[in-house]
Formats: C-alpha cells, sequence, structure tokens
C-alpha cells in the first residue's frame, strides 16, 4: 500500500541497492523444481555437539546479558584459536569482540576505524555486503580489481593508484567470495608491506579459512592471516565466524580481533547498538571452537568432491572457462565466450533451467563476464543442475 507520509527513509539506507543475489533469491523461491546454486551457505546441518551445547544452555538457565565484549570464556577459546591456528596472540581480555556473525563483526569494524568521507579499498569482485557496510559508515569504497589472468592476486601497481590522503584502510578477503581464490604468502605480504608504506588499517574477512582443497600441483594451499606477519596485529582487524565453518549460519556467531584500543571501540558501538550477542548462541560457539572437530574435516571433504564434479563440467559447456577453485566454495566461471551478459545468462539459467546462479556483476564491475555457482549443493543436485544447464546451453 502506498504510504501518504511525506517522511522518507535515510539517504544512507537508499544507498544500498539490492544485490543480484536477492534478485535471483526471490525468483527461486517460486520455481518448485529449483536447484540452488545462489546460496552462500552450507548445506550440512549444525553439528550435534554444537545444538545439544545451545540446548544445555537454555536449561541450565544461561540466558542473561553478557559481556558486550562476549562471554568471557568463549573468548579465551578464540584467543587460544587464533594462537594455535592462525599465529596471532591476541589477550582474550581486552583484544577479542564477539559479534553477531562476520557480517556485524565488518560493521562494528568499520564503524570503529573509519570516518565520514574516509576512502576504503575493496575488492572487486568481492562480497556486495563490504561495499554496503563502507557506505553505511558514510565512508567511500574503492574498488581494487582482481583479475583472473594473474588468479586474482592482489596487484600492488594498481592498488598504489588509488591511494589518496583519504585512504583509511584496505579489505582483503581470502580464500574469497566469489572467486575462490586465495592469496598466497607472498602476496600477503606484499598487501602488509602495501598497508604499512599508506599508514592504513587493513580489514582481514577470514571467514572461509578452513576452504582450502588439495590440488594436483601442490600437496594442499595455505591460508595467511595477515595479523601473524611482522607488526601488522595493530593494524589489523581479523575476522571471522562460526556461520560456514560449523554450518552455523543462521546462529549468527563471529568475532573480530584487533588492537586493544579498536576493541574497545567496537564492544562499546556492541553495547549501543545490541548488548550483546545471544548468550545461547555464545555457548554453541563454545561448543564449536572447544569440541571436537571431525565435522569441520568431513564437510571440507564433501565441498572437495563437489568442486571437481561442478567445475568439469562448467568447462565442458560451450564458452565456458573454470579455473579450478584454491578455497572457500564457489566456481566462478568466465562466461564471456558466450555472447551473454552475465546478468541476461543468470537470468536465462533460471527461467529455462530452473538453477539459481548469481551473475558476477553482483560483485562489482570486473565480476562482468562470470557467474558464481555454490557447491554447498549435494553431488547428485549439483549433476542434475549441470545437465539442465547443458541443455539450455545447446
Ligand atoms: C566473504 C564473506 N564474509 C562474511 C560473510 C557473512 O558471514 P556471517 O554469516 O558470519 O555474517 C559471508 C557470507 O556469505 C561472506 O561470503
Amino acid at each position: 500500500m502506498e504510504s501518504k507520509l511525506s517522511l522518507e527513509p535515510s539517504k544512507r539506507s537508499k544507498k544500498l541497492g539490492l544485490s543480484g543475489i536477492r534478485e535471483i533469491f526471490e525468483k527461486a523461491q517460486k520455481i518448485p523444481d529449483v536447484i540452488r546454486l545462489e546460496f552462500g551457505e552450507p548445506d550440512f546441518d549444525t553439528p550435534e555437539n554444537i545444538k545439544l551445547a545451545a540446548i544445555r544452555a537454555i536449561n541450565d538457565g544461561k540466558t542473561k546479558y553478557t559481556s558486550s565484549s562476549g562471554l568471557l570464556e568463549l573468548r579465551n577459546e578464540i584467543g587460544s584459536k587464533l594462537k594455535r591456528e592462525n599465529r596471532i596472540d591476541y589477550d582474550p581480555k581486552s583484544e577479542i569482540v564477539v559479534t553477531a556473525g562476520a557480517t556485524s563483526a565488518i560493521n562494528l569494524a568499520f564503524l570503529s576505524i573509519v570516518d565520514s568521507g574516509d576512502e576504503i579499498l575493496v575488492p572487486d569482485p568481492g562480497w556486495a555486503t563490504y561495499s554496503h557496510a563502507v557506505n553505511l559508515v558514510g565512508a567511500v569504497p574503492i574498488p581494487y580489481a582482481l583479475q583472473e589472468s594473474n588468479g586474482y592476486k592482489f596487484d600492488r601497481e594498481e592498488a598504489e593508484k588509488l591511494v589518496t590522503p583519504k585512504t583509511r584502510a584496505i579489505l582483503i578477503n581470502t580464500p574469497s567470495n566469489p572467486t575462490g581464490s586465495i592469496f598466497t604468502r607472498k602476496n600477503v605480504n606484499e598487501i602488509a608491506e602495501f598497508a604499512s608504506h599508506h599508514d592504513v588499517f587493513v580489514m582481514s574477512d577470514e571467514v572461509y579459512e578452513k576452504f582450502l582443497y588439495k590440488d594436483d600441483a601442490n600437496s594442499g594451499n595455505e591460508h595467511v592471516s595477515i595479523a601473524s606477519l611482522n607488526e601488522m596485529k595493530d593494524r589489523t582487524v581479523t575476522i571471522n565466524a562460526f556461520s560456514k565453518t560449523y554450518a552455523m549460519t543462521g546462529w549468527r556467531m563471529g568475532y573480530a580481533a584487533s588492537s586493544g584500543p579498536i576493541a574497545a571501540a567496537m564492544s562499546k558501538i556492541n553495547a549501543a547498538q545490541s548488548s550483546c550477542v545471544s548468550t545461547i548462541a555464545q555457548y554453541a560457539a563454545l561448543e564449536a571452537v572447544h569440541g571436537p572437530q571431525d565435522s569441520v574435516g568431513k564437510m571440507v571433504s564433501a565441498f572437495a568432491k563437489r568442486r571437481e564434479v561442478l567445475v568439469k563440467g562448467l568447462n565442458e559447456f560451450p564458452g565456458f572457462r573454470c579455473p579450478l577453485p584454491h578455497g572457500a566454495f564457489y566456481a566462478f566461471p568466465n562466461i564471456q565466450q558466450t555472447g551473454f551478459t552475465s546478468y541476461d545468462l543468470a537470468m536465462k539459467i533460471i527461467d529455462e533451467a530452473h538453477v539459481a546462479v548469481v551473475p558476477g556483476s553482483s560483485f562489482g564491475v570486473q565480476g562482468e563476464g562470470y557467474l558464481r555457482l555454490a557447491y554447498a549443493n549435494s553431488i547428485e543436485n549439483i549433476q542434475v543442475a549441470l545437465t539442465r544447464i547443458g541443455k539450455v546451453l545447446n
């Protein structure tokens, strides 16, 4: 119904365009036999031990507010994990803040390090929410291009051209959504040098750190946390979540780790926005990080098999070229030779093949000419999806 009120939503909110993912999502809802390869969430259920921990918390009456930085017990476990696995020594008492997923961590980090008018370098192609978060704080997203031709590596020479006196931070995401590429240790070192040279913050989104695959040419890919490099800890906000690693997207659990002053700012803003994250979900996350980890390995092995099937199938389509992604759970085929724009091809595929995929253009200008397909679906469904898309393309 049309409102007669002349008052309108804020200009800030109007800057947040709906991404192409949402449009595909809406269409997919209306197609009964649709196969969903557009969604960035594991199709696995949250492991039983984690669910039981939440139920126990409810039964034990652990249902009150916690510190706005999160339960200290949980921060201690996150601190141990960051030390053990990421080689970063954060003080759980003053340098870790528990957040409602990585999304909230990103927003809190921007609110804590950015002032209006600042410029933030964001990856292109990259997760659309980064630009939204930058816009929300009144800063300006400046896309830095990641190119298929050099394996989506950070290109320092190109990045140098984007730096101005207003540049405040660079956001990096490895393994990457949407390309599935990873930054090598050498590349992460280059980013560290770049950030130090220009004296800017780094926001490092590491939500796909566990989703690394073995490749023919090497024994396995390595995740390098930029904050573990010499003198990088204090200028970095390390962002991670339980969402992908433990199939906990709906629980909304994540964290940000940083220097003490930035963490204190994030905690203060978290208090102002929501007091704290759900206590019950925090107890579930405590079990996730502290309990058995075998579910993670099983899930990643399943993704590895799906990756092979999907990428092989995509490379058989006329006009498609799909390098094997090293991490995350996305294939990002180049479709330039099909003659379609990525939007038109994604629409054709959902309308005619009943398979939901995302146009690469939803991830930035550099994403034009690509599609993103998540292999967070069963091998059987991926095979049916490939057969259907093949029929449409041929
Ligand atoms: C790169 C990246 N970061 C963060 C998120 C969001 O994580 P969370 O659900 O923990 O907010 C996503 C979700 O798709 C993502 O792809």
